[in-house]
């Protein structure tokens, strides 16, 4: 069942996902982390908390959603590097406790393989997700099965549009393939916390949470995991009845 939280703004949604967060910052506790923009201001409200309240990383473990295939680790746009520069180089987490799928090499079906193996060896406390324009979570488009585990995936022409803004505005720059983790991995999460602000998001706010369950819409199987919260600001929810 999805609990929706709505709140005004980006910055109150931030706050909100920090507050509910702050719960599991505690040793032991596996965090499924996200990238895009959207969870940004939560992540800045954790080095934030780490460098105000000394609220320590060492016996956290994180397992983020996908990855890029075939951009360097470097790259400024990996989702490697833009964890490191939003969050792991601000705490005082391992570095090997804090996982990132890998879209590089040769067997890519291996590194799913065992990354889900990881998963499954250290289950998620707590899965915080975006979602896309067009209803993915991670880089599972529409049409990827539920049961889906980490795979290798192509991005549909939307995704890549959306996420030209990260390469100089230039299409063909944005890689046309990810490593992510599955619609099924991500449901074996315990809770799921999915943030979406902004207008660009309310079709696939309504269709996540009050469409049909159907792959057409990957959000919308998050209606059958037992604790979901979704926190909208007013532009994401202005569809919503
Ligand atoms: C990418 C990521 C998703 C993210 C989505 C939305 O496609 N793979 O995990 O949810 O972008 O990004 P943003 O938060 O920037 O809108």
């Amino acid at each position: 069942m999805i609990n929706v939280i709505k709140v005004k703004d980006y910055e109150e949604a931030s706050d909100k996902a920090f507050e509910i967060m702050k719960s599991y910052l505690k040793p032991g506790k596996v965090l499924g982390l996200a990238t895009g923009s959207t969870p940004l201001g939560l992540y800045a409200r954790m080095v934030k908390d780490y460098k105000e309240n000394n609220t320590s990383y060492k016996e956290i473990k994180s397992f983020n959603l996908d990855e890029y295939v075939g951009l360097p680790i470097e790259h400024p746009e990996s989702y490697y590097a833009f964890m490191h520069r939003n969050l792991f180089d601000h705490i005082d987490i391992d570095d090997n406790n804090a996982h990132v799928p890998c879209g590089l090499g040769d067997d890519l079906e291996k590194n799913c393989r065992e990354y889900d193996e990881m998963i499954d060896n250290d289950p998620i406390d707590i899965q915080i997700l975006g979602i896309g324009s067009d209803g993915h979570i991670a880089f599972n488009e529409p049409g990827t099965a539920f049961d889906s585990k980490t795979h290798v995936t192509d991005l549909h022409q939307s995704t890549i549009s959306d996420n030209a803004r990260f390469f100089d505005n230039d299409i063909s720059k944005v890689p046309t393939q990810a490593v992510t983790q599955g619609i099924g991995t991500i449901m074996k999460a315990k809770n799921i916390l999915l943030i979406a602000t902004g207008s660009n998001k309310a079709k696939a706010v309504k269709d996540m949470i009050e469409g049909p369950i159907d792959e057409a819409c990957p959000a919308s199987i998050l209606q059958n995991h037992q604790d979901v919260i979704v926190i909208v600001d007013e532009a994401a929810a202005s569809l919503l009845s």
